[in-house]
């Protein structure tokens, strides 16, 4: 009996007798989707919490915690609502149906990374602990994000990239960091251990210190340099709406516009019968990019503007870029260029 088994792993129990460990059990099974335990994890879950109230309070109101109740996703979701989705944003509610209140509200729970055999996953160490701990370097590796932050478009089969919604995982491994996902993403508190807060695209400050923007121009002509900082993968990568916007704008003394461009850093996509086709993939890697616009002989004499912002999309409109309605976003860079 599942519900059985998971209260107790946490605590300490004996469950050979109830469900017997084999040794595939008790090898690394890294976290992913589709977990499906439900009230079982609901209360494994508040056991964890209830004793690591440090990671409790990083982890509660994280993206993680919040993955099936974000509003961002909420609305996504009542655009396209696959029973898909919820393997990820809410994996421990049954995939084809609605869960309640408390196992949405787990979202991607302790019990969903850490507990995926018979004990408590972690990492190498010698500390004991109240419960079993099944202790594997493969925990600290990006096989721990895996699972859920790469994957294909439903009914998509190849290794090609073009058939996954997320590749953070392969772009991380052509980015040939000697960093994991969580020594960036869960960098060490005062106390020493991890921080379970995840916090990305909600904060403005780490956005900006993601990016180094440097401009110059000659006449009517603007190059940008685009260099992410200790990024480990494609900028921006995850979801397939998250893009940069790149813009530069000649203006007159009035500030009328004289003359603009404006370019999209993402995934660009078209729309066709079989679903989103992969056009083309300009985001940022790790090594970044050199920009160049060229507004023209009219722009010479006037005062250029540049603006770089991070943009999370809500409704693309079609394939028109430009239309596309915005959940939010982050300027990481803006600037004047004098008019010579
Ligand atoms: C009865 C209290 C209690 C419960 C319930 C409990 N833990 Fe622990 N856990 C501890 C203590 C005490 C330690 C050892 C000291 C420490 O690392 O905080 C520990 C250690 C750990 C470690 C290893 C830390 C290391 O040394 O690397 C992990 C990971 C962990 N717990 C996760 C969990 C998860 C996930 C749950 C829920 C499934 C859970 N714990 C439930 C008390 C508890
Ligand atoms: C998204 C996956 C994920 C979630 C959710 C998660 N953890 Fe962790 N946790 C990890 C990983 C991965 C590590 C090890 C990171 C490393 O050291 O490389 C870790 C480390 C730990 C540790 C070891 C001590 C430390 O902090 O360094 C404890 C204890 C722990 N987690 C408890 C919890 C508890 C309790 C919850 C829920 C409140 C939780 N975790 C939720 C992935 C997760
Ligand atoms: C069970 C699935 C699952 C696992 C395992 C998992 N994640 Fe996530 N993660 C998600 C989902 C779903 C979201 C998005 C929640 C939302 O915004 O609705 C997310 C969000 C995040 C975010 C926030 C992104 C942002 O836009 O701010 C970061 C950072 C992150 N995860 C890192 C990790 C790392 C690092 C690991 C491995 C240690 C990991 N995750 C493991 C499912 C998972
Ligand atoms: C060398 C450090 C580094 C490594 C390694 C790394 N990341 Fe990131 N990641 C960043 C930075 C920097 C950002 C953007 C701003 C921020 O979150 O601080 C980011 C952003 C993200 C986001 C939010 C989407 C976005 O582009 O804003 C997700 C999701 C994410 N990373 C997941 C992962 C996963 C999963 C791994 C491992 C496969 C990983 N990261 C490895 C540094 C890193
Ligand atoms: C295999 C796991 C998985 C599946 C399936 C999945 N997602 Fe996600 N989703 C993620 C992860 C991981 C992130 C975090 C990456 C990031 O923040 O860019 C995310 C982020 C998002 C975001 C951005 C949320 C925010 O807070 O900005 C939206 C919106 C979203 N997903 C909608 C959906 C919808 C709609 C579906 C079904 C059509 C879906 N997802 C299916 C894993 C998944």
């Amino acid at each position: 009996m599942r519900s059985g088994l998971l209260l107790a792993l946490v605590l300490g129990c004996d469950t050979a007798a109830e469900f017997p460990p084999t040794p595939a059990m008790v090898a690394f099974a890294a976290p992913g989707p589709a977990r499906q335990r439900q009230h079982a994890a609901v209360a494994a879950n508040r056991a964890c919490t209830g004793c690591h109230v440090e990671e409790a309070a990083e982890w509660q109101g994280s993206l993680h915690q919040r993955a099936n109740i974000e509003p961002a996703y909420l609305r996504a979701f009542a655009i396209e609502p696959m029973p898909f989705c919820r393997s990820c944003h809410a994996p421990e509610a049954l995939v084809d149906q609605a869960p309640d209140h408390e196992v949405s509200a787990l979202g991607v729970g302790c019990v969903t990374c850490h507990l995926t055999s018979g004990e408590v996953l972690a990492t190498p160490g010698t500390g004991s602990a109240p419960h079993g701990l099944l202790r594997d370097a493969a925990f600290s590796s990006s096989r721990a994000c895996e699972g859920c932050h790469q994957f294909r478009f439903p009914g998509r089969m190849s290794a090609d990239p073009a058939d996954f919604m997320q590749t953070t995982v392969m772009e991380h491994e052509a980015s040939g960091s000697s960093q994991s996902c969580a020594d960036c993403h869960m960098p060490r508190e005062a106390n020493g251990k991890r921080s379970h807060r995840f916090v990305s695209s909600r904060d403005p400050e780490k956005l900006k210190q993601a990016l180094s923007v440097s401009a110059e121009r000659s006449s009517g002509a603007v190059k940008l340099a685009l260099r992410p900082v200790n990024v480990g993968h494609s900028f921006p990568t995850g979801d397939l709406f998250r893009r940069l916007e790149v813009s530069v704008e000649a203006y007159g003394d009035d500030h009328a516009v004289v003359a603009s461009e404006r370019r999209y850093l993402t995934r660009h996509f078209d729309l066709t019968s079989r679903g989103r086709m992969l056009l083309k993939d300009d985001r940022l890697t790790p090594a970044g990019a050199t920009l160049e616009f060229d507004l023209g002989p009219q722009a010479a004499g006037f005062p250029i503007a540049y603006r770089v912002a991070y943009q999370r999309v809500a409704h693309p409109q079609g394939i028109d870029e430009a239309a596309a309605v915005l959940e939010d976003e982050v300027v990481l860079a803006q600037g004047d260029l004098p008019a010579r």
